[in-house]
């Protein structure tokens, strides 16, 4: 292991892994090469090298159960979406899937069908409504969504003192017919986190860090292969340059406007306000055959 010039080292490297684990294997040969072969392609100078150095350190440093650059990092380069795009390859009729993002805490509270998710209802009032299914078109009941949005200033409860803990969050089951409805209030779009070396490099890339607004869903039921997902408000324009490229065609919908004072009486809102119609299907879970 001496005299490594540019053309050995990475196969002097990659014979030092040693590990009978085969993935580990596996992932950390192609991890290497691929490195070694970006460094090559770029011709890294090392001022680039000891930059990109301090920026990873600076993404280390802004970690916390409260703040979490490496995974916005990940978001913002399209890693994130290509992780889950590989890992939830959705037959016909199943939702497709999208990012988790940094906002989701597990507890919210669980809620009766119809109530709202808003603790303050400072907001345009909306009443989101639809089923749960399985591929045949079956209802599901007892499906658990688990549901968190931002205001209609583009804040999560946990970023903005003038909401409690909780507020617009919510948890619902469907009913026997696999039907959920609720009322909220209509979200708008919001920039992700960028006050730090994420937001530094959104500007250097001359990017903007908005995403376009939409309601985050998690949904499980028992024998059914749990999805993570959004509904994103059509028309909204950030739409085709969402911050961490997660929006599908699929996940859009349209937020009906509705004057009627006697609508808005059935549902408990004031009017005007806005009705999302939206149906999930969930995929059974794959059960390995017996014996
Ligand atoms: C979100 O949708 O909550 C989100 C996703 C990625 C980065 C920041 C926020
Ligand atoms: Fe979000």
């Amino acid at each position: 292991m001496r005299n490594l010039t540019e053309d050995k080292i990475t196969e002097v490297v990659l014979q030092q892994i040693r590990t009978d684990n085969p993935r580990l294997r596996q992932v950390m040969t192609s991890l290497v090469r691929h490195l070694h072969n970006f460094v090559r392609e770029v011709e890294l100078t090392e001022e680039e090298w000891s930059y990109s150095i301090q920026f990873l350190t600076r993404v280390g440093h802004l970690c916390d159960q409260d703040r979490q650059e490496f995974i916005l990092l990940s978001d913002t380069l399209g890693l994130s979406i290509l992780v889950d795009a590989i890992n939830h390859r959705k037959p016909a009729g199943a939702t497709e899937s999208t990012i988790l993002g940094p906002f989701y805490r597990a507890g919210a509270p669980a809620l009766e069908l119809g109530a709202t998710l808003a603790v303050k209802e400072e907001g345009e009032p909306v009443v989101v409504l639809g089923r749960v299914t399985d591929p045949d078109g079956k209802p599901i009941s007892n499906a658990l969504l688990d549901i968190w949005q931002a205001s209609s200033e583009g804040l999560y409860d946990v970023q903005d003192p003038n909401r409690s803990e909780g507020d617009l969050r919510g948890k619902f089951l469907t009913n026997a017919d696999g039907e959920y409805w609720f009322r909220t209030i209509k979200p708008s779009s919001y920039p992700i986190p960028h006050d730090g070396p994420v937001g530094d490099m959104l500007t250097a890339l001359g990017r903007h860090p908005y995403r376009p607004a939409h309601i985050h869903f998690i949904i499980s039921a028992e024998g059914y292969e749990t999805i993570v997902t959004h509904i994103f408000v059509k028309g909204d324009p950030y739409l085709d340059s969402d911050a961490v490229f997660a929006v599908k065609d699929s996940l859009v919908a349209d937020f009906v406007f509705n004057n009627s004072a006697e609508e808005a009486k059935k549902w408990g809102v004031r009017v005007p306000f806005y009705t999302v119609n939206f149906n999930f299907g969930l995929t059974p879970k794959f059960k390995p055959a017996d014996g």
